[in-house]
């Protein structure tokens, strides 16, 4: 009798809000960095800027600032919600700093940066021993049960940035992969991640509505890329099997709408407009991508630049050659122009070729900065047993 009524409380309780498949909080440290979010200039004809930097400065390897673990890392996005700028890295490692044995490991984690005029400095939050080393994006039940068999285990890795959707919410796509064994992986599809800030009592809450927000029976809208432009969060997947990661499919959802799929719509090259219709990926479909390569993509990011008068896709190609290259189009659903610029060439390390390639062009929206006039470019780099991201400061001619 009383289960019974509990049952019945609990279901009054849900009516009006969608249980999460997984939500944590946590406290983070109160550091700001002030950006100024751009207001794109939708559709309008680009008059653009040239490609070619005027100067590089090299920040190299993107450490934990005073931290007590010495943290390695790799891929990773960021965003910025009221004035916090946080990191959401993939496979990460604590060492201890007196015996530099590995004390723990999470599959992602999360960090604050802490000063754009060091963009090498991060201070992380997540790397806790007393909760287990938990990732900073949480495991379902279901997966975490895996979690501690490096054989069978789930990953959620993030290799693309986060989008502000409201100063307290932003929004992260990335793909739930499923390993067999050590070595051998799958995509079982891609998931989404809400963080929201709380600025009074700086702690940061991070949920997955669900499990799977995209089966991998369908591209994974969002895992690539995603902006938002005039309140709609455009969200850019890869066709990875049949396209061989050259072409771009296009989802979009008017913020507010984000956890109700019902609201989702879906480009269609060949007809030039959105559907509520899903395309079904059961062969190559070019015709209806928003981008089709004339290189395969690997990772990238999607962003408007005042500068060059353009949203921009800066990107690693599918090829080990560590270089940053450039799209660029009018508006978010093009048309690209698929011709590439060099934007810059990385040096590899030990490990051969750098992977994970993306731009922050948050950290040069500073007030009285010209957005796009400077980037950070941010990549993972191979070292001889360790592997973690470097960061770099262009600024274009
Ligand atoms: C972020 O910082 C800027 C500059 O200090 C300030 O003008 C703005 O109001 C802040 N935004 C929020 C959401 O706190
Ligand atoms: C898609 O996910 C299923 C599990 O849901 C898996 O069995 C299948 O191999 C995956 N397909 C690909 C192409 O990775
Ligand atoms: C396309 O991009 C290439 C490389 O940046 C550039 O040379 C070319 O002028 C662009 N084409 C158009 C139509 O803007
Ligand atoms: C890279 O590896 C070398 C050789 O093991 C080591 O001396 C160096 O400290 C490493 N660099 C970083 C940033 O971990």
């Amino acid at each position: 009798m009383i289960f019974s009524t509990l049952v019945l409380l609990c279901t009054v309780a849900l009516a009006g809000a969608q249980t999460p498949a997984a939500s944590q909080s946590f406290p983070i440290p109160s550091i700001l960095t002030p950006y100024v979010p751009t207001k794109p200039l939708y559709f309008k004809t680009p008059v653009m800027k040239p490609f070619t930097i005027s100067k590089v400065v090299n920040w190299w390897r993107m450490n934990d600032w005073a931290q007590v673990y010495d943290i390695y890392r790799d891929g990773g996005g960021s965003c910025s919600l009221y004035n916090r700028t946080f990191w959401v890295y993939c496979d990460t490692t604590a060492y201890s700093k007196t015996t530099g044995k590995i004390v723990g490991a999470a599959s992602n984690s999360m960090t604050l940066a802490m000063d754009f005029n060091y963009p090498n400095r991060l201070k992380d939050f997540t790397m806790i021993p007393s909760t287990g080393w938990k990732p900073a994006i949480p495991f379902t039940d279901y997966e975490a049960s895996f979690s501690g068999n490096i054989g069978t285990r789930y990953a959620l890795w993030t290799y693309t940035n986060c989008v502000q959707l409201t100063p307290t919410r932003a929004m992260h796509f990335f793909n739930v992969q499923k390993f067999y064994n050590a070595y051998s992986s799958k995509q079982y599809g891609n998931t989404m991640a809400i963080y929201t800030m709380d600025p009074v009592t700086n702690q940061i809450t991070i949920e997955r509505p669900e499990q799977y927000w995209y089966l991998n029976t369908t591209y994974p809208y969002g895992s690539f890329a995603s902006v938002v432009v005039n309140n709609v969060a455009y969200l850019y997947g890869i066709d990875r099997l049949y396209s061989g990661n050259y072409d771009v499919h296009l989802a979009k959802v008017p913020v507010g709408y984000e956890t109700n799929r019902n609201y989702y719509r879906y480009y269609d090259a060949a007809s030039g407009g959105f559907s509520y219709t899903m395309p079904v990926p059961t062969a190559r479909r070019q015709a209806n991508a928003v981008i089709q390569g004339t290189q395969p993509f690997s990772t990238g990011t999607v962003f408007w630049s005042d500068y060059h008068n353009a949203f921009l896709l800066v990107f690693f190609n599918n090829w080990v050659d560590s270089t940053f290259r450039v799209l660029s189009a009018p508006s978010p659903i093009g048309p690209w122009n698929v011709s590439n610029t060099v934007v810059y060439q990385s040096t590899p390390g030990p490990g051969g070729y750098n992977y994970g390639g993306n731009a922050s062009p948050i950290y040069y929206q500073k007030p009285g900065q010209v957005a796009g006039k400077d980037l950070m470019l941010q990549y993972t780099y191979q070292n001889t047993s360790n592997r973690y991201p470097n960061a770099l400061h262009v600024t274009f001619t």
